[in-house]
């Protein structure tokens, strides 16, 4: 690491949670990092400061237009006590297809890397190690320009935020239970589906009440224009086994290129599990399911790792699935075991701090 960011110290450190109250994104550690963006005077202002409430004019854009875009990634510690990072370059050069769809000036990845890095190293005492347990880390970029005429913001901050935390659903490998939801839609092809920008995740909120009043925990997307394909979950990307074969949605522009969806086609490809992206329909799945060939189905991601599907509901009809399968299992572990650095990096997905 070469480049140094201004520190600002903060005079008492917070008391950490214990690791049985984590949950996912509650706590937040002592410090955070920011810089900010003026036309004509580019990104500057890099600094690391105590974590703290911002202050920003009413008018902010991101108020009334949603110009927002975030990432999320996850620091492990070993019981070594080494902090690795799991393809925190992909991350980054995501974040930056996402700030040049909702015309956001882009950012140094290396410059951000670096920045990442630096907090992380500065908050290792953060990192939790029990399993299961990570510090996940949020980048952001919300447009600052006080101003209510519709166009790009010409002012922008950039943060990174830190949590530790446990797992995302209650119960890490607890088959989750999934409604297909075919009133609402979550993206249309031309539109944001492919990037991290806030508006994806409001516009995925009715549904998810919905699908939790009828006693679902998340929902399947179908696409905007048929409601037929398969797209993804909302806080994960969708996998199916099906007569020994995996199948996930190709990516279209309106499904978001996961970091653990791409590793898990790279991991199974290297086990020489077949493994296919392709255009899936709902009525497909249903078929298998019908002829017993559905065998597993998992979701993939930061936030939720490997997530087993018990239940896909579809039209009222309940497709229950062989809760935690086998592969689903083996992926788990594989992927779990690389990010704690207790199995063989053979992909060079990860970097020590
Ligand atoms: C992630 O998996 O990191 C996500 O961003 C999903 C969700 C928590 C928004």
């Amino acid at each position: 690491m070469n480049q140094v960011i201004e520190l600002v110290k903060r005079k008492v450190k917070k008391e950490k949670p214990e690791v049985s109250e984590l949950g996912f994104g509650k706590y937040y550690t002592d410090y955070m990092f920011s810089m900010d963006y003026q036309e004509g005077k580019g990104w500057h202002n890099a600094k690391i400061t105590p974590y703290e409430p911002l202050s920003l004019d009413p008018s902010a854009m991101v108020f009334h237009y949603g110009q927002a875009v975030f990432e999320g990634l996850k620091a492990y510690k070993t019981k070594e006590g080494k902090v690795l990072l799991f393809r925190p370059e992909k991350n980054v050069a995501r974040m930056n297809i996402s700030c040049e769809r909702i015309s956001i000036p882009q950012v140094d990845e290396k410059m951000v890397l670096e920045a990442i890095e630096q907090l992380v190293d500065l908050e290792r005492d953060w990192i939790p190690d029990q399993e299961g347990t990570s510090l996940y880390i949020r980048p952001f970029i919300i447009a600052t320009e006080p101003c209510l005429g519709v166009r790009p913001s010409r002012e922008y901050k950039f943060l990174v935020i830190l949590s530790p935390v446990g797992s995302y659903y209650t119960d890490q490998l607890k088959p989750v239970k999934i409604y297909v939801d075919e009133e609402y839609v979550r993206a249309v092809p031309g539109g944001t589906g492919y990037v991290k920008t806030a508006g994806n995740y409001a516009a995925s909120l009715r549904a998810q009440e919905k699908a939790e009043e009828l006693g679902y925990e998340q929902v399947l997307w179908l696409d905007g224009i048929e409601r037929k394909y398969i797209e993804e979950v909302g806080s994960m990307n969708i996998f199916f086994k099906i007569n020994g074969e995996v199948v996930t949605p190709q990516l279209n522009g309106s499904i978001l290129g996961g970091v653990t969806r791409d590793s898990v086609i790279q991991l199974l490809q290297y086990w020489g599990v077949p493994v296919r992206e392709a255009q899936i329909s709902i009525d497909e799945i249903y078929d298998a399911y019908i002829k017993g060939h559905l065998e597993e189905v998992f979701g993939t991601g930061t936030a939720a790792v490997i997530s087993p599907v018990g239940e896909l509901n579809w039209k009222n009809i309940s497709m229950k699935v062989n809760g935690t399968g086998e592969l689903s299992a083996r992926i788990y572990e594989t992927i779990t075991n690389i990010q704690l650095g207790k199995e063989k990096d053979s992909f060079n997905w990860i970097m020590e701090i």
